[in-house]
């Protein structure tokens, strides 16, 4: 049975690699946990709760010493030099820009699972530190924003006046962005996002965004392969400069989170842009920490421009809402080693056929075993169709001349029939024609998605059905009076059948107290 030890991190950092709540659990996948001593202090997650879990509270010493470590930072160099021969670091390990650190480890012995390594496929999301993290800092980007706007986000009529809702400008919706998006909107304020992955269009007008296309003549927009945008074109760049440019005139907050993996932060927003700004309004920049998607943003930073504009450069958004990081982070980690330990029995094992524990593998048996394989990720597109079968027989398509013609004979059956049947005949068959025609073309252009809700207004039909039925069930011809009576039953069928329909559906938004 292995000991793993959870080590306090360096001032500055508030959260924690674990929470009582997954100290419990890691005790249940069979392993001693160590927890050096006031290492949750910060995040609200005091020793006797971890030593209720089950952890033993013990120095820092001791923490270090434990077969498996598990932090959030990268360690320092210092801390390196804590961890024996053997051990296995699971932390944040920044593995494409730190080789220095994994030749370190790889030195020493160590083997390093790297969280922000986890690639992005549908198997590994539970174990996605990277998106746990940017979406409680989009939330939070969005707290500090309206900690230092000097206004309401939400519109309201007051005795003391109309005021407008905040207009907020996402750039960049992967999660940081997307999470982001939901809280203003949440708030009340207006909110615009743009991207170059056309395909989060939907999702940015699902939690009440607007998306605002960045609009390249010639040029075809990719769907991402690995959920992650490519660099942008030149052409592009300068599209999006100018809605930067008439957008940062408009709105009263910026958040950027654009990130391209492996490469410096785009810049976005220029010091024209910033200017153009009005006074109070604020930008925060989250990615600072790379570069800055922003002119004038300072890591860790807050900046008041000339004309009055606050930018936040903070870093550590994920941090400010130190509990509930790491709680979320413990659990990512506690995931993955659940995937470690198939046997339940507190020995961690690494399987290098499985892409995920490859993939998160940086350093093994004294070797650097980064980068690895590509792996095939969920959010690729699917392939493309095959190619038409040359041999199938095509579709067929009536030609423009034999749509003519088949109009004018329906047109000239039409008269035939109308001239021959007696009134009040022809005058119905031209109605019901003539509601077939428009029913046909105005149904057409429904979209799939609306056709269920689009029946249960065929409910207001079956009514008027069932009223012309009763006033005719009173004619004395047993034929009559039969068909009436069928045309009731059919009816009524239809608008009970399709308010039962209506009432599932409904059910299916409604939360569980609400039932
Ligand atoms: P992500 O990869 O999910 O999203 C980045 C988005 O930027 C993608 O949707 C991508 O298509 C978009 N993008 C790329 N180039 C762009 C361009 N030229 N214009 C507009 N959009 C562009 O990344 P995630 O996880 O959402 O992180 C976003 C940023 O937030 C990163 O820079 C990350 O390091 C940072 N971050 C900052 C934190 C802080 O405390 N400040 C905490 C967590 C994340």
């Amino acid at each position: 049975m292995s000991r793993i030890g959870i080590v306090a991190e360096q001032p500055g950092e508030s959260r924690i690699a674990a929470s009582p709540t997954t100290v419990a659990k890691l005790r249940a996948l069979g392993y001693d946990v160590a927890v050096e001593r006031g290492a949750g202090a910060r995040s609200s997650f005091p020793d006797d709760a971890f030593a209720r879990a089950g952890a033993e509270i013990v120095d820092a010493d001791a923490a270090w010493s434990a077969d498996i470590v598990l932090k959030i930072n990268a360690p320092t160099d210092a801390e390196v030099s804590k961890l024996a021969p053997g051990t296995t670091l699971i932390s944040l390990l920044s593995p494409a820009l730190r080789p220095d650190l994994l030749t370190a480890l790889a030195e020493r012995g160590v083997t390093a699972l790297a969280m922000d390594a986890v690639p992005r496929i549908s198997r590994a999301q539970s174990m996605d530190v990277l998106s746990s993290m940017a979406n409680i800092a989009g939330y939070r980007a969005v707290v500090e924003a309206a900690n230092e706007f000097g206004r309401f986000f939400t519109g309201q009529v007051t005795a003391a006046g109309k005021v407008p809702p905040a207009k907020v400008l996402v750039a960049g919706a992967g999660v940081a962005g997307l999470a982001a998006i939901g809280a203003a909107s949440s708030l009340g304020a207006i909110v615009r996002a743009t991207d170059p992955r056309p395909e989060v269009a939907d999702q940015v007008r699902s939690i009440g965004g607007t998306y605002l296309d960045v609009v390249v003549p010639d040029e075809n927009k990719e769907v991402s392969s690995d959920g992650y945008a490519k660099a942008t074109s030149a052409a592009y760049d300068a599209a999006a400069a100018k809605l930067y440019s008439d957008q940062a005139a408009d709105v009263d907050i910026v958040i950027t989170t654009a990130l391209i993996p492996g490469r410096p932060a785009p810049r976005l927003i220029t010091a024209a842009d910033v200017a153009s700004m009005k006074p109070g309004s604020v930008i925060v920049d989250m990615a600072a920490g790379q570069g800055g998607n922003v002119e004038g943003s300072v890591a860790g930073e807050r900046v008041v421009t000339d004309n009055g504009v606050i930018i936040l450069g903070y870093t550590d958004l994920a941090g400010r809402l130190p509990q509930q990081a790491s709680q979320l982070y413990g659990t990512n980690q506690l995931n993955l080693i659940s995937l470690l330990t198939p046997g339940k029995d507190g020995v961690l094992t690494i399987d290098d056929d499985d892409v995920v524990q490859r993939a998160v593998t940086v350093t093994r048996d004294g070797a650097v075993t980064w980068p690895p394989p590509p792996v095939q990720v969920s959010a690729a597109p699917a392939a493309p169709a095959a190619a038409p079968d040359a041999a199938a027989p095509a579709k067929k398509t009536l030609s423009t001349g034999a749509k003519a013609a088949l109009t004018a004979v329906g047109i000239a059956a039409l008269f035939v029939v109308c001239a021959v049947s007696p009134a009040p005949l022809p005058q119905h068959f031209l109605v019901l024609t003539l509601s077939v025609v428009i029913g046909f073309y105005v149904i057409g252009k429904v979209a799939h998605s609306l056709h269920t809700p689009l029946m249960s207004i065929t409910n207001a039909i079956s009514g008027i059905i069932i009223v012309g039925a009763m006033s005719q069930i009173i004619v004395p011809d047993p034929l009559v009076q039969g068909l009436a009576a069928i045309a009731v039953l059919l009816a009524s069928i239809n608008i009970f059948g399709g308010f039962a329909v209506t009432r599932r559906m409904l059910a299916m938004f409604q939360k569980g107290d609400q039932k």
